[in-house]
């Protein structure tokens, strides 16, 4: 498509985003934007539980945790019967790894540059067994598939690593490691909190067992509601430790003398969800989906482009993916003092983020070149 029409889309899209009247908000990888849509979600859930209170449950609220779930199916090209619904990604990643059987294998791989709540998870069983294998990225960018290959072996159970990585933005080649990790009998954990939503995911195509993301950024759902999807004929063979009662059949029975998990991926839910954040989410998810994130996905490449051509061009220093393909909608610009290069952008009315170095630009669709031009000033000056 070209850049006119990709212009117009952000020209159609950015009224629907309240904060565009007084900020330039450029850290949709923080918290997407709210929308008008997702605001008046959580006007009408309040609405509702203000008239009907708990029967609000039965009579909308199950209904609209389908919904999500649908949405997110569709969104990953995935079935709904794939997916289940969590708080966190945290609380996604401690049911789902419960189900892991780590006696005959005992080890995880991941990297230095996966958000750490996924490292954490399995520093955490060390008492157990369970031996954390943290590859370090030789450019402070990304981890290739070479150095996977090194140590993944017949002892590894998993590969967990991210999609799209938080602080630096590179896309990894999620294909290469989850063949990689079954032609090692390993299973592929992807954290997709980064990718979902700015970059097409097909959960199919990518091959990967399970994928864990989250509303709250390129999602523009807000927070408290994170999305699991477990392969289908995966899902019978794990058997969670760490359940609910939302994730057994005939969960209204409140039978305490049996446990019989749901056969679906709802086995993996943790009790009751986020009822505004599904409302919002809802909202969100249907604002992707409208636009396309194959859409998306072009007018984020370009608005990539052009904030990192500005940058060089104002003589700052771009941390970042070298090629167009494996770079996506996070900017690092490094910087001494990034919190408070933060805080003199926020001054200024642009909302950015940072990270040790560096400052983090991230740009939705929602998002011009005009923001570009105006955080790269600020930052230059
Ligand atoms: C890639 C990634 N994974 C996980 C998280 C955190 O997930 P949660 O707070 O839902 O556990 C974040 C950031 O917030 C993230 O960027």
């Amino acid at each position: 498509m070209p850049n006119a029409d990709l212009y117009e889309l952000a020209e159609k899209y950015r009224p629907e985003f309240p904060v565009f009247r007084s900020a330039t908000y450029l850290n949709t990888c923080s918290l997407g934007a709210l929308s008008e849509r997702s605001r008046s979600a959580l006007i009408e859930f309040a609405d509702l539980w203000s008239r009907w209170g708990a029967s609000a449950w039965y009579d909308h609220w199950l209904a609209a945790t389908d919904d999500v779930r649908s949405a997110f199916a569709r969104l990953i090209g995935a079935d709904a019967a794939e997916t289940a619904l969590a708080p966190s990604i945290s609380a996604a990643l401690s049911t789902v790894v419960s189900a892991v059987d780590f006696r005959e294998r005992t080890k995880v791989v991941t990297t230095e540059l996966d958000f750490p709540t996924l490292v954490y998870h399995f520093l955490a069983k060390r008492e157990q067994g369970v031996e954390t294998v943290v590859l370090t990225s030789a450019d402070g960018v990304s981890v290739p598939l070479e150095a996977f290959a090194e140590v993944v072996d017949e002892q590894t159970a998993l590969v967990a690593t991210s999609h799209v990585y938080f602080t630096t933005g590179a896309i990894q080649d999620v294909t290469g490691l989850a063949r990689l990790a079954h032609e090692r009998g390993a299973l592929c954990l992807v954290d997709a909190y980064q990718s979902t939503g700015q970059l097409p995911v097909n959960a199919r195509e990518l091959d990967v067992d399970i994928l864990l993301t989250g509303a709250l950024k390129w999602l523009l759902g807000g927070a408290g509601l994170a999305f699991t999807y477990v392969r289908r004929s995966l899902t019978e063979k794990l058997r969670p430790t760490v359940v609910s009662w939302f994730g057994v059949e005939n969960q209204f029975a409140f039978d305490p003398r049996r446990l019989t998990l749901r056969g679906d991926a709802r086995r993996f839910e943790l009790g009751t969800p986020a009822v505004p954040t599904v409302y919002t989410s809802r909202a969100g998810l249907e604002l992707v989906e409208e636009v396309g994130v194959g859409q998306i996905r072009r007018r984020v490449s370009s608005l990539t482009e052009d904030l990192v051509e500005r940058a060089q061009a104002a003589g700052l220093r771009v941390r970042g993916a070298a090629t167009l393909e494996t770079r996506s909608g996070i900017v690092m610009i490094e910087h001494p003092d990034p919190a408070a290069a933060v805080r003199r952008l926020m001054e200024a009315g642009v909302i950015a983020d940072w990270r040790p170095g560096a400052v983090r630009l991230s740009p939705h669709f929602y998002n011009t070149t005009d923001d570009n031009e105006i955080a790269i000033r600020l930052l230059a000056g």
